[in-house]
Order: C-alpha cells, then sequence, then structure tokens
C-alpha cells in the first residue's frame, strides 16, 4: 500500500492505494480559506497538518503500518509558503485564489509570453513573491525557502526542500525550454534566486520520513516521501488522460485541461504546464466554482441539500443572471478585480432564484472558459473531482458546455495521481488505468436559451474591476 495526499485548498484528502491502483481506503479533513481582506485568500500550514494527520489516521486505523510502502502528494497550486531556517513556515501561505499581487503583475507583462507561457496572473508564486518582498519586508527577508504548498508539506514529513516541474510551471518563474527555474528572470525581478528549491521529478523519492511526523501518522520513521505533483497534473496522471483529450474538474475553482505530448503555444488567458510525467497540458482556469457556491449558500444560511432542493424547484424558468467571479476572473478576462453579484432581480424572486442563478452562472463561467480552449465541436469532456456528484448540477454543467460530459465513479483523480508517482518513486510504477466512464451525461437542447450565452458574456461589464 501507499499514502497518498492531495492537499485542497478547502480539504485534504486521504487515500491508500494498492499496487494496481485499488483504492483501499479515503477520508477527507476540511480546513478554513481565510479572507481577513478583500481578494485575500489564506490559510493556515498547521491547520493543513491537523487535517492530514486526522485524515491519515482515520484511512490507517486496522492496518499495519509495516504494510505502506511510501507516502505521494498531490496539492493545490500557485500558493507560496514561506519558510524560515528551521523549517518553519512564517505566517500563513498565500494562496492561488489570493489576488493582492494585482499590481505586481507588469515585470512579468514584461517578459516575452513565449518565455513564461502564461499569462501574468495575480496569485501565481512568482507575483505574490514581489508583493510579501514589496509589503513585507521582513517576513520575505526572513524566508529561507518559498514553497508550493505539497512542497510544503514534504517538507515537514521530511525535513527535505524540493520542488517539482508541474508545480514550477505554475509560478511564472519557470524556464520551459531549460526544464528548471529562471533564475535570471528571478534575479532580473529582485528576488532571491535560492528561494526556489531544487527541482526533483514528480515519481521520484523527495525525502524519508522523520521520526516526529511520522509518530503523529502512525506510520514507520524512514519511508520514502515522493515529489509529487501539481493537483491538475496528478488529475491527468490518475485519470490516464492521452494527448489531445480533455478533462473538467470542479473544486474550489474549476479547471478544463486537454493533454498534449509536446509544448503548447502560449495562448492568452490560458495556462501552459508541465505534467507530472513528460508531457504537458493546458489548462482554462475557472477562478470561481466551489468557492462561490459555498459562498451563495452560507450567506442564504441553507444547508447543501437545501441548496440543490432550491434550485431545483425553479427549474428551467428564466431566473436572475449571477456573476460568480467572487475573487476575481481568470480564464478568459484575467480580471483579478472582477467581483459577483446578481442582476434582473424582480420582486417575485426568492432564495430559490438566487441559488439556482448561482449554479447556471458558475456552469456559464465554465462553459465560457473552455471555450477560449477552442476544443473540436464533439469531443467529450471527461468529469472528475469531487464538486460534480449531484444529477442535477452535472446535467446543467452539460447543458451549459453544450457537449457530453463522460462521468466515472472512480474517485479522486488526483489522489491516484499522487499514488501512482509514490509507487513509481519505490521503483514499482504502474499506468493509471483510465477509469471506466460509467455514464454520459448529454446536453439537452434548450435548456440554457440559446442567448444566455451572450447575455452572461455582456454582463461581465457590471462585474468588471478598474484597474
Ligand atoms: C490551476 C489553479 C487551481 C488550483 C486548485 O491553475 O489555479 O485550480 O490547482 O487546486
Amino acid at each position: 500500500l501507499v499514502l497518498a495526499l492531495d492537499l485542497g485548498t478547502g480539504s485534504v484528502k486521504a487515500g491508500l492505494v494498492g499496487p494496481d491502483g485499488d483504492l483501499a481506503a479515503q477520508a477527507s479533513r476540511p480546513y478554513p480559506v481565510l479572507a481577513p481582506r478583500p481578494g485575500w485568500s489564506e490559510s493556515d500550514p498547521r491547520e493543513w497538518w491537523g487535517g492530514v494527520v486526522a485524515a491519515s489516521r482515520e484511512v490507517l486505523a486496522g492496518v499495519d503500518p509495516a504494510r505502506v510502502r511510501a507516502v505521494g502528494l498531490s496539492g493545490q497550486m500557485h500558493g507560496v509558503v514561506l519558510v524560515d531556517g528551521q523549517e518553519q513556515a512564517l505566517g500563513y501561505a498565500v494562496l492561488w485564489s489570493d489576488t493582492r499581487s494585482a499590481a505586481n503583475l507588469d515585470p512579468f507583462r514584461a517578459v516575452d509570453p513565449e518565455r513564461r507561457r502564461n499569462p501574468p496572473v495575480a496569485g501565481f508564486a512568482g507575483p505574490t513573491l514581489l508583493w510579501l518582498r514589496g509589503h513585507e519586508p521582513e517576513r520575505y527577508a526572513a524566508a529561507r525557502r518559498a514553497l508550493q504548498p505539497k512542497d510544503w508539506l514534504r517538507l515537514h514529513l521530511t525535513g527535505e526542500a524540493a520542488g517539482d516541474p508541474s508545480d514550477a510551471s505554475g509560478t511564472l518563474l519557470y524556464d520551459f525550454a531549460a526544464g528548471d527555474w529562471d533564475g535570471e528572470l528571478a534575479e532580473t525581478l529582485g528576488l532571491r534566486p535560492s528561494l526556489l528549491p531544487p527541482l526533483r521529478p514528480s515519481g521520484s523519492v523527495g525525502g524519508r520520513l522523520c521520526p516526529g511526523p511520522a509518530a503523529e501518522l502512525g506510520l514507520p520513521a524512514g519511508l520514502s516521501v515522493a515529489v509529487g505533483a501539481a493537483d491538475t497534473a496528478a488529475a491527468l496522471l490518475g485519470s490516464g488522460l492521452r494527448p489531445g483529450e480533455a478533462q473538467l474538474t470542479v473544486g474550489t475553482g474549476a479547471q478544463v485541461l486537454v493533454a498534449s505530448a509536446a509544448l503548447p503555444p502560449a495562448r492568452p488567458a490560458l495556462n501552459v504546464f508541465r505534467d507530472a510525467q513528460t508531457g504537458f497540458y493546458t489548462l482554462a482556469a475557472v477562478q470561481n466554482a466551489g468557492n462561490v457556491l459555498e459562498w451563495v449558500r452560507r450567506t442564504l444560511r441553507l444547508s447543501w441539500p437545501e441548496m440543490y432542493a432550491a434550485a431545483q424547484e425553479v427549474g428551467h424558468l428564466p431566473s436572475p443572471l449571477f456573476l460568480p467571479y467572487l475573487g476575481g476572473d481568470r480564464t478568459p478576462h484575467l480580471d483579478p478585480h472582477a467581483r459577483a453579484g446578481w442582476l434582473r432581480l424582480d420582486a417575485s424572486h426568492d432564495h430559490r432564484h438566487l441559488a439556482h442563478a448561482a449554479f447556471e452562472g458558475v456552469a456559464l463561467s465554465v462553459a465560457q472558459a473552455t471555450a477560449a480552449l477552442e476544443l473540436p465541436a464533439d469531443l467529450p469532456l471527461r468529469l472528475a473531482g469531487g464538486g460534480s456528484v449531484d444529477p442535477w448540477w452535472r446535467q446543467l454543467l452539460a447543458d451549459a458546455l453544450g457537449c457530453p460530459l463522460h462521468i466515472s465513479e472512480a474517485s479522486g483523480a488526483s489522489l491516484l495521481g499522487a499514488a501512482a508517482l509514490a509507487w513509481q518513486a519505490v521503483g514499482e510504477p504502474w499506468e493509471p488505468e483510465r477509469p471506466d466512464i460509467t455514464g454520459v451525461v448529454s446536453p439537452q437542447p434548450g435548456r440554457i436559451p440559446a442567448g444566455r450565452h451572450a447575455e452572461f458574456r455582456a454582463a461581465y461589464g457590471a462585474a468588471r474591476g478598474g484597474k
């Protein structure tokens, strides 16, 4: 068995996975994402660790620890954890969904797009580091390393600092041609290149489990901990996606990614990342999905079952339009200052219409981002990710996308990817099996009226932020 850990934005998932990819046990623990100021998004790495211990202990209960061969990691991308020389986190992690670095993008705009392959995005590690250097010079000066979330977790487990190509390629500080950090760019920007940890392959050993964390987890010290990968790269691996195939994941945000064997060109408002092996993928990023639905649910004081029921009661009658840009927008508008709102409310509307519009607005935003990928019209999208299990919600997504969604009940593509990397690291690689397609959700014509997409796009003007 291997212990796979997927350090997500809102929760950590732990899984015990056998040598042929069978998931023996799975558990999850939530932790808070804090928004202490408008546009900020932070988490306390100590809360991550508490969640990792609790979820790991749950899956390991009753299992002989000697059967566990390795630990594999996957995690939310783009964020920064500064750590000091004693490997302690300096304050909270600044997450991918944090847009405080919107004013730090100009130096990245000046870099040749073919070199960075990614548009300048607030919340990517490069801009966030510039913000930290400018606004929290003491914290920045005290930092020995700047790590991505799963790399912080590995440092905590093993005492060894390392990064991997998939997460590094999402920092705006990566040299795609060299396959390593762009140290020259870091220096030009005035960032200390020594903050960036050495990069190692995702499927290699990144260190050995130290006695302290081993005791907390209930595992033997000295266990191999794989380097691991970014969550979207791990999801691509875990679902065996082939070049040219596309996958949608819905979590805190939503992502549509297309795998490719060769380095794809830079395209406006789309991301290009290294995968967990030797390939690449192009990614359309929806900044607001589960996060904004959770905000609406909480604000309307509904439980999740009540939220789904309320939305479904409205049926498909015209309802208000919802702009989901709670934390800015990435694909296609690249606008960290955009904000959310309902439009076209009238006196007949109540909480059910607000809930319905919120789901529809997220689905329209997913469709809008997917359009930027210019996929072949009939290409099916595989659906992966925990935020998309409700049948009504899946149908709404398919209706908005206008393409079939291929469903597989195999849960946790990122978790399976993390497990595959752990097995690879201990020299027993397996090709993740392509999960069986257990259902196809076909779009129902007319459920999203023809003009609704154009109406949604035009309404963005009301959400746009000042620069
Ligand atoms: C991908 C992205 C996010 C994180 C979430 O570019 O920003 O979806 O990977 O975990």
